[in-house]
């Protein structure tokens, strides 16, 4: 590898007609010159440095919005409404009944992993929002799925267990847990529930991914 003197910065070649550049955020940014990891100087670092954090600002929440909102015309397998529609249903639930913002975005976003990574979507929301969020709403994410088996005693699968729940009788969050999934979360079916549209909660969602990190991922 060629060594390049610190702050200076290799200029980016122009494109050629074989190269595909993905469009920049705005319009007076920059890309990086090299390709692999191994070739970036300290300038190419430092560009990234100063585009990353306002990218982020301007599209963390909106990209984690729209891995639900690609699902919104989904089909179900069963269930009278689609894993969309029961995230925002969860979601409605949650705000008529006084809950706090953030929770309100906790239900909205607890089963956005239902599908494409259904044996883990509890740990799967929890890491999507874990810098975000209390440790009582990861706590409850992680396990929802778990306490969600005592509401499914009638299912005679040997996979579900409705005494699941009962390791974690006495854990400081398990009456919070217990409440989410009978309130929001086992109930928020209905093809006929007057559901907020999800632009109700974007505002929320944004909110919430603009608090400061907690650096629980
Ligand atoms: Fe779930
Ligand atoms: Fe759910």
């Amino acid at each position: 590898m060629a060594q390049r003197r610190a702050g200076a910065r290799k200029p980016v070649p122009p494109a050629s007609p074989a190269e595909d550049l993905s469009p920049l955020l705005r319009a007076d940014w920059d890309y990086v010159g090299p390709v692999a990891l191994d070739d970036f100087g300290p300038a190419d670092w430092a560009l990234l440095r100063r585009q990353r954090e306002p990218y982020y600002a301007a599209e963390q929440a909106r990209q984690a919005l729209r891995l639900l909102t690609c699902s919104a015309d989904d089909a179900s397998f069963g269930y009278r409404i689609n894993n969309y529609r029961h995230c925002l249903q969860a979601a409605t639930l949650a705000q008529r009944a006084g809950e706090d913002e953030e929770t309100v975005v906790v239900a909205l976003l607890h089963d956005i992993g239902f599908v494409a990574c259904p044996d883990s979507h509890g740990a799967f929301a929890a890491a999507l929002l874990a810098n975000h969020i209390s440790e009582k709403n990861h706590w409850m994410l992680r396990h929802h799925a778990i306490f969600q088996q005592v509401h499914m005693a009638a299912v005679h699968d040997p996979q579900i267990d409705p005494d699941a729940r009962e390791r974690w009788r006495g854990h400081p969050h398990f009456q919070w847990t217990a409440d989410f999934v009978e309130r929001y979360d086992q109930r928020a079916m209905a093809a006929d529930y007057d559901t907020l549209p999800v632009e109700a909660f974007e505002p929320l969602v944004q909110r919430l991914f603009a608090r400061p990190a907690r650096n629980l991922a």
